[in-house]
């Protein structure tokens, strides 16, 4: 098959910026165009397993209730036999990232993993992101390899600052985001509180799949909108599989007098009439715009309506959707193979000091051994040991497809953002953003003949992406700033420099809490009016940025220079 998309008219003359925004702007119409050509041409078998493959990422604050979901989704897909097993706590989860040292000395994961499983005929791949404090700018990236986002929400909490800071990330690529509300079995805010403060603050439309009848003590179950009927929570139906729904239309009274009493039955009535009457109309295209969310309610820990939600989910999502290379789009169901490197992962075998590099696949089949192109190297090689996270195990794969994450041995070629193709296929897909780091510190060697050592390593861990180093131009400062996403990352700093390059070092921290990119090209930084506790730094690119100790300072900055444009994280 091949997918003919009518991209929009790109004039000469234009900076690869401009061409790529408008590729952007117009990425709606190219989704549409899209979905009809998928639809309506014969596929060849890769084009089929591409087709059943859905990719997505969970997102929530810590202790909404990720993982629990993750845990329900596997044993939906038969993934994991027993319930628990997938917990942070527990030895199972170790099992899937238990590759560090650190990692296992502290008991907790630091690397995204990525679980698949199978469903009804749709392979899923689960992208988790790390959070506490391992949260760190690898669970942004992670958010660059996925096709859409479920998005966990505490009922009592609403949003968290975590689950605030990945959604921007989510909506800067305008994916698909679905949002599950949890642990209705507790006492939890209005669902109308709830959802009003998802479109407030997120500036999205949200569409409620289902409604909560009661919650705490009083929670008896979802009202399904597009079936019409009742899912009961009943004592009996507590932390079972599967769960049937008790067919009930509102109409019904005398039964639903009886499955949550004549109270509920009152309000309930009240609210679908509401909702019916009023609120966003459910439009397809929105949601898969990323412009509108549909909304679930349920308890994971009880498995309460998980499986409607990821028989919704199915539903809506698409297959692996089209990326942007340079200004052109890469069809997934392209036959050609093409990925890119959106996480390396370092030292995961001590013997071997190896690291191992995650690609997410664009377009075609990944085939072991065949040989394929790294654009940015410029050199034909043989991806070593594709390995594949399934559920806990990690297997040696031979072949992969459009939507799957593999992972490949790297002797030190590859850097996040790298393309591997096809040869011939000539793709470059848009660069992974650097995000703002949010903790920094001045760091220095201690023995002060280490100094080649110290250089090449906290370049090299820069390079992969764990930290980000700046230094102050013009001041002769020896001292490297280091910019970390989650403070986790000083430790692995520390770590890695002992271990593998036999570095100690000295940590100072520092009070800035916000970084900015400049984006003004000819401007002298030195003749800007700022706060005195405001620092000029310059990255190893040579960008310059400013280390603000408030946004309260940046405001400043915005307010005492006009034509100052700052931006939250850097494109190149
Ligand atoms: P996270 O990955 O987002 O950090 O959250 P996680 O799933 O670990 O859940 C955090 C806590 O919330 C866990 O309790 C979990 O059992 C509980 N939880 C998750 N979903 C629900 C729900 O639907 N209802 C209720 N009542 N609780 C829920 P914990 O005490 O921290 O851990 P554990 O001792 O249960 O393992």
């Amino acid at each position: 098959m091949i997918v003919f998309l009518v991209l929009p008219r790109v004039k000469r003359g234009k900076t690869m910026l401009q061409k790529r925004l408008l590729l952007q702007e117009n990425y709606d119409k190219i989704i549409n165009q899209f979905e009809n050509a998928v639809r309506k041409y014969p596929m060849s078998q890769t084009q089929e397993q591409i087709k059943r493959r859905r990719t997505f990422a969970i997102i929530s604050h810590p202790d909404a209730g990720k993982t629990t979901l993750t845990e329900k989704l596997l044993l939906y897909g038969g993934a994991i036999q027993l319930a628990g097993s997938v917990k942070g706590k527990a030895t199972a989860r170790h099992a899937v990232s238990d590759w560090m040292e650190l990692e296992k000395q502290r008991g907790i994961s630091i690397t995204s993993s990525v679980m698949q499983f199978e469903y009804e005929g749709y392979c899923i791949n689960i992208l988790d992101t790390p959070g506490h404090q391992d949260f760190s700018e690898d669970t942004y990236r992670t958010l660059m390899a996925a096709d859409s986002a479920v998005m966990v929400i505490d009922a009592a909490k609403g949003i968290e600052p975590q689950t605030r800071k990945l959604f921007k990330i989510c909506a800067m690529r305008h994916i698909p985001i679905f949002t599950f509300i949890n642990k209705l079995d507790r006492e939890a805010r209005s669902p109308y509180d709830l959802m009003e403060e998802l479109e407030n603050e997120f500036g999205i439309g949200t569409y409620p799949m289902n409604w909560p009848i009661g919650c705490g003590q009083d929670f008896k179950g979802v009202y399904d909108r597009e079936k019409r009927e009742i899912l009961a929570f009943t004592e009996f139906h507590r932390g079972q599989n599967r769960i049937k729904a008790v067919e009930c239309t509102l109409e019904d009274g005398d039964k639903l007098d009886e499955l949550i009493g004549a109270k509920l039955r009152a309000v309930l009535t009240d609210d679908i009439e509401l909702l019916d009457g009023a609120g966003y109309e459910f439009d397809i295209d929105e949601v898969r715009a990323g412009r509108l969310s549909p909304v679930f309610f349920g308890s994971a820990l009880n498995n309460f309506g998980v499986e409607p939600f990821l028989e919704s989910f199915l539903r809506m999502t698409m297959p692996p959707l089209p990326r942007i290379s340079g200004d052109e789009i890469i069809d997934p169901f392209d036959e050609r193979f093409s990925a890119f490197v959106f996480k390396i992962q370092a030292n995961m075998n001590k013997a071997h000091r190896d690291r191992i590099a995650f690609m997410r696949i664009c377009s075609g089949k990944f085939v072991r051994e065949k040989e394929y192109f790294h654009v940015q190297g410029g050199k034909a090689l043989r991806l070593a040991q594709p390995q594949q996270l399934m559920a806990q195990e990690r297997a040696v794969i031979d072949e992969a497809y459009a939507g799957d994450i593999i992972g490949v041995f790297d002797p030190g070629i590859f850097s996040i953002g790298d393309t591997i193709c096809e040869k011939g296929m000539d793709a470059r897909f848009e660069g992974i953003p650097t995000f703002a780091p949010e903790h920094f510190a001045g760091v220095e060697r201690v023995d002060t003949m280490k100094r080649k050592q110290f250089e090449k390593g906290i370049m090299q861990i820069a390079q992969e992406g764990a930290i980000q180093i700046f230094h102050e131009p013009f001041t002769g400062v020896e001292e490297v700033i280091v910019g970390v996403v989650g403070v986790l990352q000083f430790e692995v700093l520390e770590y890695r420099l002992k271990t593998e390059y036999g570095v100690d070092i000295r940590r100072r921290p520092m009070p800035y809490e916000v970084v900015r990119w400049v984006d003004n090209d000819d401007l002298d930084i030195r003749s800007l009016n700022l706060t005195s506790d405001t620092k000029w730094v310059q990255d190893f690119r040579g960008n310059n940025l400013l280390l603000f100790t408030s946004e309260w300072c940046v405001n400043w900055a915005l307010q005492k220079n006009e034509g100052l444009v700052l931006r939250e994280f850097n494109r190149e």
